[in-house]
């Protein structure tokens, strides 16, 4: 079976010492640098936004993997972009002209990202299933780290696995939310492919060799 892509969650790591957090991750076993954008519409949270994403993008060797929880998605995805994004993606929640976004996204030559809550059946992406590079699975309802693994996920993971198969796309699947070691081989038994971590990573006493360990699960 193929190595799942690991994308920490920047969101967990401590800001006041975002550049040693970015070189801890330059150095890992890290592919991706997962970046929660939240604005305290769309989600009951603010993380922070375009500045922040371009101080990070300024030390990152890894590619940034944007996660908008953000109402209008469309107002700042090129902002995003201009500040470092190498993927980008919006809540199908928050975007009624889904395969607009999609494709302003790939314009912009990054790969397009489909988030959906714990609630939002997998079947509605079927339409658009070759138009999406990534989905995003939240494993926990979006807006804060450190929640509980939501366990309906599986299921989920599986069923997206076959309308993904059936169509003959090449879409990933990324879960998002109290992902961890004992969690993570399951999950990629289901069928993930990209496993962001925030908490279990940063939380821990050595972040470095939790990454690798999850990278090796
Ligand atoms: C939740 C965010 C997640 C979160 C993951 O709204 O989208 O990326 O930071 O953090 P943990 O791994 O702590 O659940
Ligand atoms: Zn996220």
């Amino acid at each position: 079976m193929d190595k799942p892509i690991i994308a920490p969650s920047i969101l967990a790591a401590d800001f006041a010492n975002l550049q040693q957090e970015v070189e801890m991750l330059n150095e890992s076993d890290a592919d991706w640098i997962h970046v929660d954008i939240m604005d305290g519409i769309f989600v009951p949270n603010i993380s922070f936004g375009i500045p922040v994403t371009e101080a990070i993008s300024n030390h990152a060797k890894k590619p940034l993997d944007v996660h908008l929880m953000i109402e209008k998605p469309e107002n700042y995805v090129e902002a995003f972009y201009k500040a470092g994004a190498a993927s980008i993606s919006v809540h199908y929640e928050a975007c009624p002209h889904l395969h607009r976004n999609l494709q302003q996204i790939k314009d912009l030559g990054c790969k397009a990202g489909v988030a959906i809550n714990p609630h939002t059946n997998v079947q509605l992406l079927e339409d658009v299933i070759h138009d999406i590079d990534i989905v995003c699975l939240m494993s926990v309802n979006p807006g804060f780290g450190g929640q509980k693994f939501i366990e309906n996920t599986y299921v989920k993971v599986r069923q997206l696995k076959e309308i993904i198969a059936d169509a003959g796309a090449h879409t990933l699947i990324e879960i998002d939310g109290g992902v961890n070691q004992q969690n993570a081989r399951q999950l990629l038994d289901a069928g993930a492919n990209i496993l962001v971590a925030g908490s279990f990573v940063f939380k821990s006493s050595d972040p470095k060799g939790t990454i690798t360990g999850l990278k090796n699960v």
